[in-house]
């Protein structure tokens, strides 16, 4: 079988030389990313300050317009943040938790910076509700939605869950919400890129995510969506000169609020981290989520296939349909197994309650999977990891 996306292997440098399996946690830099920083030097070089004016200050609105683009959203209501601890933090500050309605509903199985968070909240008066997984992989959604009441105000969720890889049911729990009269905060860091994401036909309150892994942006830039009729009406506390609507005027005493996006942007932008988003965005675009998507199915599926004919234990949904990127395999000693395989170039993480992580991207090879598991076979043969 021909695999017409292998053609992109060619723009990163660093599957040249590993066995890359661990774009659900750093997606592979794309070659044009040493382009994109020479020419920001260059720019900051020649051009010094003028450089703000002339690109730096309205390149957030670009980048948010990319990867609007990609997940079926309004132009012009996506703000760049540094990462998504920092969008939860400008949602929250749009709120008032004295109320009565100031219940907060997420599951334990969200990513841990943002529970941290919501946690930190209690003290501003949001009434934390968790709920618990059973099995360590999966959302019981409708325990979920069950908790999902006349006094929550917001509930923030993992659209894909980072241990597992479980696909929580967005439409469900949005739906729930709105008909409680509560927001929804998608967090889409581990599905934008590898699963389709359509704002359009969710209608989430707020998306938000990160680009350092599907979409092989690198560090330090996060977006933020915001549905627009709602986002207007907000006014994020946490806020700054960027969502001025006259920033340069630089006036004293409470701001006068921009329109959407820059709305829920606060002080100076991370310019080089935006950037080095643009070339992996691009690409990513070109590709196509849906494309990306059909493939991870299928290598998904057959390291599921590899781990069950070895009897090792998979912490990852076994339907394709309610399955991300990513396939966690706890096979006997995996925290060893994991050191091992980084060792040997097959690039993958380990985390506890789930084991080792293996997330094939459209550039991976269906051989490097082949390669990444008998390796594992190897390693748990020899007496590599029982002599540590
Ligand atoms: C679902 C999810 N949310 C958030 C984060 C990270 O949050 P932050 O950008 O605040 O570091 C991660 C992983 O790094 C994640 O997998």
């Amino acid at each position: 079988m021909t695999d017409d996306l292998l053609r992109y292997r060619g723009e990163f440098p660093i599957l040249e030389r590993t066995t890359y399996l661990i774009s659900n946690s750093l997606g592979a830099m794309p070659r044009a990313v040493y382009d994109v920083l020479r020419a920001y030097a260059d720019t900051w070089a020649t051009r010094g300050v003028r450089a703000w004016e002339e690109r730096w200050w309205t390149l957030a609105l670009e980048v948010g317009n990319r990867i609007a683009a990609l997940m079926n959203a309004p132009e012009n209501a996506t703000a760049i943040h540094q990462n998504v601890t920092t969008c939860q933090a400008t949602v929250a500050s749009c709120f008032d938790f004295s109320g009565k309605r100031n219940k907060v509903v997420y599951s334990d199985l969200n990513f841990p910076s943002v529970m941290y968070f919501w946690e930190g909240q209690r003290s501003r008066g949001a009434r934390v509700h968790m709920v618990k997984t059973d099995d360590g992989v999966h959302v019981p959604t409708e325990r979920l939605l069950a908790a999902i009441d006349e006094e929550t105000l917001l509930v923030p969720i993992s659209h894909v869950i980072f241990r597992s890889a479980f696909i929580n049911d967005a439409k469900a729990i949005i739906e729930r919400a709105h008909h409680v009269g509560a927001c929804v905060v998608l967090d889409t860091f581990q599905s934008l890129g590898t699963v389709p994401v359509d704002v359009a036909e969710l209608d989430p309150d707020f998306v938000c995510g990160g680009v350092l892994k599907w979409l092989c942006g690198g560090a330090g830039t996060a977006y933020l969506y915001v549905r627009p009729e709602l986002g207007r009406k907000l006014r994020p506390a946490f806020t700054g000169w960027m969502a001025h609507e006259e920033p340069f005027a630089f006036e004293v005493g409470p701001t006068r609020y921009a329109d959407l996006p820059f709305r829920f942007m606060n002080g100076t932008p991370n310019v080089p981290g935006m950037e080095a988003a643009l070339p992996g965005l691009k690409i990513i675009a070109e590709v196509g989520v849906d494309r990306i998507r059909e493939k991870s199915k299928r290598q998904t599926a057959r390291l599921i296939e590899l781990a069950s004919q070895h009897g090792w234990r998979v912490n990852t949904p076994r339907s394709a349909e309610q399955r991300g990127g990513t396939v966690s395999i706890d096979m006997p000693m995996a925290r060893e197994v994991c050191a091992e395989l980084l060792k040997r170039d097959i690039l993958v993480d380990y985390r506890p309650s789930a084991g080792v992580r293996f997330s094939p991207h459209f550039y991976n090879t269906d051989q490097e999977l082949e390669v990444a598991m008998a390796a594992v076979e190897d390693i748990l043969n020899s007496r590599t990891v029982a002599a540590k």
